[in-house]
């Protein structure tokens, strides 16, 4: 009997995720493609599906902006639907966010194994609304597909033994398949006007840095100050927050500060691969910048990447100019680069434990 899969996806990040293991799904399997709608913006969902080749997702549950109760509720209804219809023998969710636990919670109700990708990620910050999804959807997963050793650990340590599995990260298997595909990355970069190896990337979203104009406006002025040309694609919630007070025109009026719409995938990995540095509160940013050994300088006091940091490659700092423009000066990233995310094999690998 042929095997059915039901993915759900929902923001930009899982997108990404998806890319590399849904063909390995159809290998062992029937694969249906839930979008949840929690991004919905032509460049921040349908792009990635374009620039990716994933399949046009097989239902779409419009769940859109909202409180967090609103998200993670919708996601739960329209989802408790969905798999009354279509009962798959699996579901795989994806990282942490609240289409990721509205998904789990409603999968789990009914019965259905659940396989979470990116299992096991720690921030050890509870009040971050992302921790709270990856503890609970762990807890809830028959398979916890691990990307890291410090996530097998964190699992153990909360008492999950059985059903995980170190696969690797998906992210590594993604950002190898785009580069090799990319044929064009310079264009890209200089399409932002600014050569390879010249400027500096930012990118900022989380609340706790752009919902209040406080540290909105340290992180404006540390890119104000950093002395460098800095390619800057904004996020709609940011771009919202910045059009409320007058630091959009603050960032208008920096003559070295570029900015533009949230860019897709490639000109992304382009951008990041051709920057001396990146500026970031994104985790899947910070990731990348590992992998392809560009300086990070992260505006958290935490990060769920805690494996970058040790080893040199990302540097933490709070919201506040001076502390940013002191980890960023004349950071040139670690001395070592262990492959601490594994070699880009993680999909089939994901693929083998579905299949037995
Ligand atoms: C989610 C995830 C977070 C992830 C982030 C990636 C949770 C709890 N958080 O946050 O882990 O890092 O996505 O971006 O699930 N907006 C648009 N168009 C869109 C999407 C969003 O305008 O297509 C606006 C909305 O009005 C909203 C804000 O951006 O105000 C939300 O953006 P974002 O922080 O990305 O999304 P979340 O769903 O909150």
């Amino acid at each position: 009997m042929t095997r059915r899969i039901t993915s759900v996806v929902g923001a930009r990040p899982q997108f990404v995720k998806l890319a590399p293991l849904s063909p390995r799904l159809r290998e062992i399997g029937e694969e249906r493609i839930v979008h949840s709608g929690q991004h919905y913006d032509y460049e921040m969902s349908k792009l990635f599906f374009e620039e990716l080749e994933i399949p046009e997702p097989d239902m779409h549950l419009s769940i859109g902006s909202g409180s967090h109760a609103e998200q993670i509720g919708r996601t739960l209804v329209a989802m408790e639907r969905e798999l009354i219809d279509h009962r798959p023998d699996v579901l795989v969710v994806f990282g942490d966010t609240n289409t990721t636990l509205g998904a789990a919670l409603a999968a789990s109700k009914l019965g259905i194994p659940i396989a979470h990708v990116e299992a096991g990620v720690r921030g050890f910050n509870r009040h971050e609304p992302e921790e709270t999804n990856r503890v609970l959807t762990d807890r809830l997963s028959a398979r916890c597909l691990v990307p890291t050793e410090a996530a097998v650990r964190h699992l153990a340590r909360e008492g999950i033994r059985s059903g995980v599995h170190h696969v690797g990260d998906v992210m590594v298997d993604a950002l190898y398949r785009a580069r090799a595909a990319t044929k064009d990355a310079e264009a890209r970069v200089r399409a932002h006007g600014v050569a390879p190896g010249e400027y500096a990337l930012a990118t900022f979203h989380r609340p706790a840095n752009v919902d209040d104009p406080e540290p909105l406006g340290e992180i404006v002025a540390a890119i104000g100050a950093l002395g460098q040309p800095v390619v800057l694609p904004l996020h709609p919630r940011t771009r919202a927050r910045l059009e409320r007070t007058e630091l959009l025109g603050t960032l208008e009026g920096y003559e070295h500060v570029r900015l533009s719409q949230p860019v897709g995938y490639l000109s992304m990995l382009a951008l990041l691969e051709g920057a001396q540095l990146l500026l970031t509160d994104s985790g899947g940013l910070q990731k990348e910048a590992y992998i392809l050994e560009v300086p990070c300088v992260t505006v958290s006091m935490q990060t769920a990447w805690q494996e970058t940091v040790d080893v040199g490659w990302n540097r933490l700092a709070p919201p506040r100019r001076d502390e940013i423009l002191g980890a960023a000066r004349g950071f040139a990233g670690g001395a070592s680069h262990p492959a601490v995310y594994g070699s880009g094999e993680a999909a089939p690998a994901i693929r083998d434990v579905l299949d037995d």
